[in-house]
């Protein structure tokens, strides 16, 4: 969707220097996440939504800490710092130290308000523009409005005339239900000038940018609100109950989304779906479901029951069944679960399968290739076809390096095998059960290293004497007498050398 040049602002200054005590933590608050991004990146990507040609953070608790974070997830924002003096108004005049531009539209919004969508702002700053305004305020109208900064409005109801910080409001005044959501669309030159002429005279002894809108209409401007029905999209966070609160709001507005996209989510109330996660039509979420991060599902894909994905790619109409991945990659077609563990790096092939108790990291698993149950996979590359057997290890760390593993296409290794990396296994080639490949296995040979099997007659008798299985053993045997014990094969011989064996 374009964004109309008419309502693109010249400048969005998003305030974010305030302390947020009252989260009761050593994170500065606009870091804490919901959504899977940090409170202020929410708010910086709303602001970016509107295309403002400049776009300014402004910052002074925790400093540093909130400007890196800003530098890795918002690189293009301008930093401001607050000085000591405290107050938004103060904080406005510091951030339009940094506006280059000398007039149009600027847009302030706050750090910790992270439903806020562009579609608003840009919806301010077109009634702001139409109306020919100094200042237009997005209101709302909630149940208990204490706290809030309050609106005056004209007798009728029709102008603003400013607005009255709770802390500085008479009874009447409090009575008010509208209230200042803190987020406005201002004419540049105006705000510039009406920020010079602020004072302190207040409850609270601070710069009120509240009284730019008093002050633009004393100069005979006109001010507006923009009444909002949606509370929650201008409701910040200031302790821990609203940002669980705001994180679950977020989380049912991300799911309708997808619902309305066609995408199936059989228990929105234990689905968990982060913001940049994409999905396709038609795939189905079961319940108990986590997509976190980057991750993107193809169409008709099904995931689920109680799965968790971070920065996961799963193809079109692949399943993933009770299982947890990170930055892995699934096929189209293929097939992950119950119960298996994809860590980074996987890349399983389409129409591949990764079975039951299966743990892979950086392994690349070729097209319609198997490791069906039990196994470790890592450091590895599977080729296209090849079947990995039950319980099968590969074992790709010495106690000091990683080495790979290389299985060809068409490959059957057998059950419980331990591959010692660095290992190759050609095309075509397998593998007996029980194998310990320690050296490569050319294409098209079977590799076995299995020990021949020697059976020690009658050792249960003479070993596990007065035991259960000693009973069984005797009942199969047909032999109640003391005969089985003394077969030829149970010379004292053989005891010495099972004795060695251990
Ligand atoms: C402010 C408004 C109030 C409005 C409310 C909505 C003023 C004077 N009052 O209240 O009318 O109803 O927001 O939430 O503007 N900040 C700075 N620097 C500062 C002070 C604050 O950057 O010196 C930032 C904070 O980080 C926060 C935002 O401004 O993101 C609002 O600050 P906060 O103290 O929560 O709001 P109030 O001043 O109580
Ligand atoms: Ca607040």
């Amino acid at each position: 969707m374009g964004i109309e040049e008419t309502t693109a602002p010249a400048a969005v200054i998003v305030l974010a220097a305030g302390a947020g005590t009252r989260m009761r933590s050593r994170r500065p608050k606009v870091l804490h996440e919901i959504g899977g991004r940090s409170l202020l990146v929410h708010a910086v990507t709303a602001a970016e939504g509107t295309g403002p040609a400049e776009l300014v953070v402004v910052l002074r608790h925790e400093r540093d800490r909130v400007a890196e974070h800003l530098a890795e997830h918002a690189a293009e924002v301008t930093v401001a710092d607050q000085d000591e003096i405290p107050g938004t108004g103060r904080a406005v005049q510091c951030g339009l130290e940094q506006v280059t531009a000398s007039e149009g539209t600027v847009l302030v919004t706050y750090g910790d308000v992270p439903l806020l969508d562009p579609a608003t702002l840009r919806e301010l700053v077109s009634a702001h523009e139409a109306a020919g305004a100094a200042a237009t305020v997005l209101s709302a109208r909630v149940p208990d409005p204490t706290g809030y900064g309050r609106i005056l409005r004209s007798k009728d109801g029709s102008e603003v005339l400013g607005i009255v910080e709770h802390k500085d409001a008479d009874d009447a005044q409090r009575e008010i239900d509208e209230i200042n959501s803190g987020i406005y669309a201002f004419d540049l030159a105006v705000l510039r000038d009406a920020l010079g002429r602020l004072g302190t005279d207040n409850a609270q002894g601070e710069m009120y940018l509240t009284d730019v809108l008093a002050i633009a209409r004393g100069d005979g401007r006109a001010v507006r609100a923009v009444v909002t029905e949606d509370v929650m999209m201008v409701e910040g966070v200031n302790d821990r109950v609203q940002l669980a609160q705001l994180g679950a709001e977020m989380n049912r507005r991300i799911l309708e989304r997808h619902l309305r996209a066609g995408v199936t989510i059989v228990d929105p109330a234990t689905t968990w779906i982060d913001a940049d996660v994409s999905i396709g039509q038609d795939a189905v979420i079961l319940p108990g479901v986590q997509l976190h991060g980057a991750t993107d599902i193809g169409e008709e894909a099904v995931i689920g029951p109680d799965t968790t994905l971070r920065d996961t790619e799963v193809g079109a109409g692949a399943e993933v069944v009770r299982s947890h991945a990170l930055l892995a990659v699934v096929g189209a077609r293929a097939a992950v679960g119950p119960f298996s563990y994809l860590r980074a790096g996987t890349d399983l092939g389409a129409e591949g399968k990764i079975g039951g108790f299966v743990e892979t990291k950086n392994a690349t698993i070729g097209e319609s290739a198997k490791i069906p149950h039990l196994s470790y996979v890592g450091d590895a590359d599977i080729g296209e076809g090849t079947n990995i057997g039950a319980g099968t290890i590969v074992a790709n760390y010495d106690g000091v390096d990683k080495h790979r593993t290389t299985v060809g296409r068409q490959v059957r290794v057998g059950a419980d095998n331990v591959l010692v990396a660095p290992v190759t296994i050609g095309d075509g080639a397998a593998t007996g059960a029980g194998t310990t490949v320690r050296k490569d296995v050319p294409a098209g040979a079977l590799g076995v290293s299995a020990v021949s099997q020697r059976n020690m007659e009658g050792w249960t008798l003479r070993r596990r004497a007065g035991t259960a299985a000693e009973a069984a053993a005797r009942a199969a045997l047909g032999t109640d007498d003391e005969s089985a014990a003394r077969t030829p094969a149970g010379t004292a011989a053989d005891e010495h050398k099972e004795h060695e064996q251990r």
